[in-house]
């Protein structure tokens, strides 16, 4: 098979990716400085940081751990507000190579729907909806609550008419109830998953290794529960699109993601050891599919063989 008859466009339902990756958001900052050393165009999007109505200040450091095995943050989603955000990022969009999707936070569905319109206007391809932030009202995480996480999806779609990603948490039980209550509420597809709760101690210090002490967990380590969480969605709801992500820095991570149901990969933590962690994995996956005589990546998506 020659070099050009590997097809590695994907589809999130009626939206095409030039290629199956997405730079995770929060690892690529505003995407902008990203650009200069990462590289995008091998990208089919990149998400730009979480922004909020208003300007978060994001917890006091120690924000930013290493654990042997994966990392921990608790960075409280420290951003400027989206008007901000707006001002400095939307007039430098249209020079990054690739789809950049704005993240919307905030803690009420008005102030997602909000953040969702400017966001909109300032120039991105597509919204997404990070339900791993606390309710307002509750003080629990939307994305544990099916009726939470369809209020701000539903007050999102009447904002944009872009489309849109739910981002969930792995944290969640009823993963698929939740997928599909955002789905009907009118996400266009799920991104599984997030960080996973997770906490370290120094014993010199004794110390937490955040000052929140309770933070996300990323990287290698949590693949297999994203990996766990894709192929329920997949299995239960298979006409849901699905962004997969948790842990991937290898072609092959990025492979099993879309053997178990995922139509894009995200790439997060792997950014941080190797910003240019996309072009080897984008390698890799054009080599297994001309080892295995594919010629769309659309092909691979949801190919497990059962037993
Ligand atoms: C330092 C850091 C900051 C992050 N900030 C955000 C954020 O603002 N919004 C969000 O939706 N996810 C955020 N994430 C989560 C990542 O987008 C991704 O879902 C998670 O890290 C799992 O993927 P990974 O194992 O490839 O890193 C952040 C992750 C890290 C490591």
């Amino acid at each position: 098979m020659s070099r050009s008859a590997v097809d590695l466009t994907t589809c999130l339902g009626e939206y095409t990716l030039s290629t199956p990756l997405v730079a995770a958001c929060g690892t690529v900052g505003s995407v902008v400085d990203f650009a200069a050393v990462g590289h995008l165009e091998e990208y089919g999007a990149a998400v730009a940081k979480s922004v909020s109505g208003t300007p978060w200040p994001g917890r006091t450091p120690p924000r930013l751990a290493g654990t042997g095995a994966g990392m921990l943050n608790g960075i409280g989603i420290q951003n400027p507000g989206v008007e901000a955000w707006a001002d400095e990022v939307g007039p430098q969009l249209g020079a990054i190579p690739t789809d950049i999707w704005g993240s919307a936070v905030g803690k009420d569905a008005a102030e997602f729907a909000r953040v969702a319109e400017v966001l909109s206007s300032a120039g991105v391809t597509a919204i997404e909806v990070n339900l791993s932030c606390p309710n307002l009202e509750s003080g629990r995480m939307f994305a544990l609550d099916a009726d939470a996480s369809t209020e701000v999806i539903a007050a999102v779609r009447t904002a944009t008419e872009l489309p849109i990603g739910a981002k969930l948490t792995p944290n969640s039980e009823r993963i698929v109830a939740i997928a599909d209550a955002v789905v009907g509420a009118g996400a266009d597809w799920v991104v599984l998953g997030n960080t996973v709760w997770g906490a370290g101690f120094d014993i010199h210090t004794r110390k937490p290794l955040l000052s929140g002490v309770v933070g996300g967990y990323s990287g290698k380590p949590i693949k297999p529960i994203s990996l766990r969480c894709v192929w329920e969605v997949s299995q239960g709801l298979p006409h849901v699109p699905i962004v997969g992500l948790g842990g991937v820095s290898t072609a092959e991570d990025a492979i099993e993601y879309l053997i178990a149901g995922a139509s894009a990969v995200g790439i997060g933590t792997a950014h941080f050891a190797s910003p240019r962690v996309g072009s080897r994995i984008l390698s890799g996956l054009r080599r297994y599919m001309r080892r295995q005589g594919m010629s769309s990546v659309r092909d691979l998506i949801g190919s497990v063989e059962p037993w």
